[in-house]
């Protein structure tokens, strides 16, 4: 008999052929082949991720995976298959695009299934945990970007599958998704067995700010490195990449500030009012938090930035950060 873990890799790696072969091969899947097409997604990345289509139907992998032998409490602890009232047994996954996700040694440990009709809910279903999946410490994509990360010795973290797709379709191989802005301990100790530095490519939008700021300090916390990419207002990397290309998208990762320059740029957006008392305002603000820093060189150096940025002299700004330095003591 096989082992419970082995039995769920098997039926995870059956069912994501299973949805694959619905995805190229057969007629019912149309929709979703048109809907990857239109967002750009041809069947070379089709394949390449493995992506799939569940069918609309109660229990077409149900009865699929029965039929090759798999019992009823693996389907269950899969997630593949949920359990309903009376022993009845329904897939999980129905009518969705479906993103099979992998773990760095490329076993199919869950899967990601995405609507096609926007007004389907939620988004995106994931596997629920189960004994190979747990949603907190795997990184979307690090199987088919370890070898780029690596070469580089830096790694893109963005939001979704999607945007791990359309990097890669551009030839940027270094990219994964925490699936979610939610980045955990253990992904960013995961990311630190493979690189040294990372840059923060969350979505320009209220939730991806947010996430950016939370997650910068736990990836500086594993010992990485941190920058923050910026991108325009209200697109995510794959927008981005679509429309501007790979070269814009590297421009920004040159100019990408690192977590302290981040901060003063956030003081200063606070203060962009344009009134004559703002640039005094965000020195001060700025200077407070300059004085967190513990590090007198660090501190020095951004007291630089923050100068520049303000446009007030850096005396000036040593000035200001001697004061508070003396009204915490
Ligand atoms: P986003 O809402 O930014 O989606 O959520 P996206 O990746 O840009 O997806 P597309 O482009 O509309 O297809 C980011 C990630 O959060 C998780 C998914 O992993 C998604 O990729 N998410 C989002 C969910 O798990 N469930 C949801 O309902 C929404
Ligand atoms: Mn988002
Ligand atoms: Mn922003
Ligand atoms: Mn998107
Ligand atoms: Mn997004």
């Amino acid at each position: 008999k096989m082992k419970l873990r082995e039995a769920i890799f098997s039926a995870n790696n059956l069912a994501s052929k299973f949805y694959n072969y619905l995805l190229l091969n057969n007629d019912i899947a149309s929709k979703a082949k048109e809907y990857l097409n239109d967002r750009g997604f041809n069947e070379e990345d089709i394949k390449k991720f493995n992506l799939g289509y569940a069918p609309d139907s109660w229990r077409g992998l149900y009865n699929f995976l029965s039929d090759k032998g798999f019992n009823q409490e693996v389907l269950i602890k899969s997630g593949l298959v949920v359990a309903g009232k009376n022993n009845s047994y329904y897939d999980r996954f129905r009518d969705r695009v479906i993103f099979p996700i992998y773990n760095v040694r490329s076993e199919v440990i869950g899967f990601g299934g995405r609507v096609i009709d926007p007004e389907d809910f939620p988004k995106y279903l994931n596997s629920p945990e189960s004994p190979v999946f747990s949603k907190k410490k795997l990184l979307y994509g690090l199987n088919i970007s370890k070898e780029g990360i690596q070469d580089k010795n830096e790694a893109v973290i963005v939001e979704g599958y999607t945007d791990v797709l359309t990097a890669h379709k551009f030839g940027l191989t270094n990219f994964v998704a925490s699936l979610g802005t939610a980045l955990t301990r253990e992904q960013a100790n995961l990311l630190k067995r493979y690189c040294d530095k990372v840059y923060i490519a969350y979505d320009a939008d209220t939730a991806g700010d947010k996430a950016t700021l939370r997650g910068l300090e736990i990836l500086r916390q594993a010992g990485l490195d941190v920058a923050i990419i910026e991108l325009p207002q209200d697109l995510d990397p794959d927008d981005y990449i679509k429309n501007k290309g790979s070269d814009a998208f590297i421009e920004l990762e040159s100019k990408a500030p690192d977590l302290i320059e981040y901060r003063i740029d956030l003081i200063m957006e606070k203060y962009q009012d344009q009134s004559a008392n703002s640039r005094l305002k965000a020195a001060q603000a700025g200077v407070d938090f300059l004085a967190t820093i513990k590090d007198e060189l660090t501190q020095d150096a951004y007291a630089k930035v923050l100068a520049e940025k303000t446009e007030i002299g850096y005396e000036e700004i040593k000035n200001k950060m001697q004061k508070v330095k003396k009204e915490k003591k």
